[in-house]
């Protein structure tokens, strides 16, 4: 074997072809180094045509600045480039190349010919390649700009043109890369044409380049998604961060219809992504996903983009300023989202629940199990916290409740005055019913968020408003699970919980008012049956659960008769939480129909 074993020096031929492979995967990757040499050359119009899912043609026309017919070949040579002289011109880099690479390795892989127009010379030039140094240059007619012609990709390495797929797959992957641009480069009039057929044609809007503009991503996204999306804005940490972002209940399994951009370059970064989840987290049903479409322009020396072979991630210096300021950036706009006024009108009664019911059977444990035959009554929970509020006026959410009382400005009462009636049906809902609309709301998914808020807020404050149990409540726990009792008793205690732990056995003797008629035992099993091992290590996180796990156990349940006191009650403490629109597990609390959309049902015009 080892008389066998020779070094050799591969030849440039194959060095070249096997670095090509890096950079050009397949036909798509084709087209995106075209496509960003014609935005880098500040073109306002691009023509794509595509043969056989490009795998026999990729032609990319460009209006741009052209190629003087001295660089015309000399392009095509590796790591020639104006784009870039030193490595620190990296630091103030935003163009779309740099390496110099891309033309070099699509005419080691595949016929090439250019035709280009530089705008300081009187006519255009060819030049025609028979192998990477092998070409003819020519004059040629062209008014502007330039186009590149690449035919028969791989057909001079078997090898890799064994990995194509069919040409509908990598047509598919074509229009999939192609899709980020269209949408971030609204400013182009870009054209489209699948073997001779024209598929796409975009004029372009008034919207500068890096605008994402949802009349651009209407058009190239087609999905009832992006009429509802909310704008985002952010501008800090040096760096503004644009974009659109879907109503939760747009939420879908798919991880489709996710853009991240970054200085107009689109990447995959999950941190990015993480950060946009996390945002929404309480607003969806978890593990879902949204669409999102975001732009972050960042100072080019706080990003590296040289970190992959086909630029498709980066780099950033300091990850979690970028990934804070995203969180923050899309919170500040699903809060417009869901603001009681944006409860989008869903056409029909489908589709609001079922994937909810489905999903979530942890949350169905959680709330629907328990027996309903506790008696008691809001209006007797009520009655604890009002009296509770005289006694210390400490919760702040008690003292908006009576402000809004007396407040004649405030907006909760001017909901007040445009509400005309309200019903409660099937025991389950609300039905709420203003002059040109109504809503229907789950009583206990709205009695859940108004503790989980409640309880939110007394984890910051002290609070106070508490029931002594006349037998406190035993139950038995493991050694772990007492432990973290004890480590966490304050929180506990803050929330109005009075725990001893004796010989492996909380015991209970106090609770919030809320779960007055709670099954004490399921509520404090529930939560210690959260990972909390992996929950601890984001406490903040960890709080949010267990006070949402606790908020299933709220007094108003499914199945439970209301008066219209109650129900009102319920409706104006809605009114006052943050997020009135989705229960801290993601189900909705609120479903509006316009009365146009009611009228419609029965072709009714007036
Ligand atoms: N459509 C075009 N219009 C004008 N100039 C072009 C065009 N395409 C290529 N060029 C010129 O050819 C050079 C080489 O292009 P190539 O794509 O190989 O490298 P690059 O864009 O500089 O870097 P990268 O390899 O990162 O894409 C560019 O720097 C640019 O000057
Ligand atoms: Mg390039």
């Amino acid at each position: 074997m080892s008389n066998q074993r020779k070094l050799k020096k591969l030849p440039q031929e194959v060095v070249n072809q096997i670095a090509a492979g890096e950079v050009i995967e397949r036909p798509a990757s084709v087209v995106k180094e075209l496509v960003d040499n014609s935005i880098d050359a500040e073109a306002t119009e691009i023509t794509i045509r595509l043969r056989d899912g490009g795998i026999s043609l990729v032609e990319v026309a460009d209006n741009g600045i052209g190629i003087p017919e001295e660089d015309l070949a000399e392009v095509f040579t590796a790591h020639t480039t104006t784009k870039l002289e030193s490595l620190d011109d990296l630091n103030t880099l935003m163009s779309m190349g740099f390496r110099g690479e891309a033309l070099s390795t699509i005419v080691a892989v595949s016929d090439v010919s250019m035709v280009s127009k530089f705008e300081d010379e009187e006519i255009a030039h060819e030049v025609k390649f028979n192998s990477p140094d092998d070409y003819k240059v020519t004059g040629a007619a062209r008014e502007a700009g330039t186009v590149v012609t690449v035919e028969n990709i791989f057909d001079n390495i078997p090898v890799r043109k064994k990995y194509l797929k069919t040409a509908q797959t990598e047509y598919r992957n074509i229009l999939n890369t192609l899709t980020p641009y269209f949408m971030i480069y609204p400013n182009i009039h870009w054209e489209l044409f699948k073997d001779g057929k024209k598929v796409v044609d975009l004029k372009s809007t008034s919207s500068k380049a890096g605008k994402i503009d949802k009349e651009r991503v209407n058009e190239v996204v087609k999905q009832d998604f992006v009429e509802r999306m909310e704008s985002v804005f952010f501008d800090g940490n040096g760096m503004q961060i644009s974009g659109l972002v879907a109503h939760p209940s747009d939420h879908m399994s798919r991880t489709k219809y996710q853009y991240i951009f970054v200085n107009g370059r689109n990447v995959w970064d999950n941190g990015v992504a993480k950060s946009v989840f996390q945002a929404y987290d309480r607003y969806i049903p978890h593990g879902k996903k949204v669409p999102f479409i975001l732009n972050i322009k960042i100072r080019p020396e706080l990003v590296d983009v040289n970190v992959h072979p086909r630029k498709e991630e980066v780099k950033f210096l300091n990850p979690y300023r970028v990934y804070s300021s995203v969180e923050q950036a899309v919170s500040k706009s699903i809060e417009k989202l869901v603001s009681y006024k944006n409860i989008p009108e869903k056409d029909s009664f489908e589709g609001v629940n079922k994937d909810y019911r489905k999903k979530l059977n942890y949350y169905e444990r959680g709330s629907r199990d328990i027996n309903f035959s506790k008696g008691g009554s809001v209006k007797d929970s009520l009655k604890f916290s009002r009296a509770a509020l005289e006694k210390t006026s400490q919760s702040s959410f008690l003292e908006n409740i009576h402000k809004s009382d007396t407040d004649e400005n405030d907006f909760v009462e001017q909901c007040r005055e445009e509400v005309t009636s309200f019903h409660q049906i099937f025991d389950k809902y609300i039905i709420v019913e203003f002059k040109e609309s109504i809503w229907v709301i789950d009583q206990h998914a709205a009695a859940e968020r108004i503790t989980f808020e409640k309880l939110s807020k007394a984890t910051e404050i002290e609070n106070t408003d508490t029931q002594n149990l006349l037998v406190g409540t035993e139950i038995k726990v493991d050694d772990a699970s007492g432990e973290f009792v004890k480590e966490n008793i304050e929180f506990f205690n803050n929330l109005g919980f009075n725990i001893d732990i004796k010989d492996g056995k909380l015991i209970v003797t106090s609770l919030p008012v809320e779960f007055v008629q709670a099954d004490v035992e399921k509520l404090i099993t529930e939560v210690l049956e959260l990972d909390l091992d992996e929950l601890k290590k984001d406490l903040d996180r960890l709080k949010e659960d267990m006070v949402a796990t606790m908020a299933c156990h709220t007094s108003v349940r499914s199945g439970q008769k209301l008066n219209r006191e109650e129900i009102k009650d319920l409706y104006m403490k809605l009114l006052q939480c943050d997020n009135p629109y989705s229960c801290p597990h993601g189900r909705p609390i609120v479903w509006k129909m316009s009365i146009e959309q009611i009228d419609s049902k029965f072709d009714r015009t007036y």
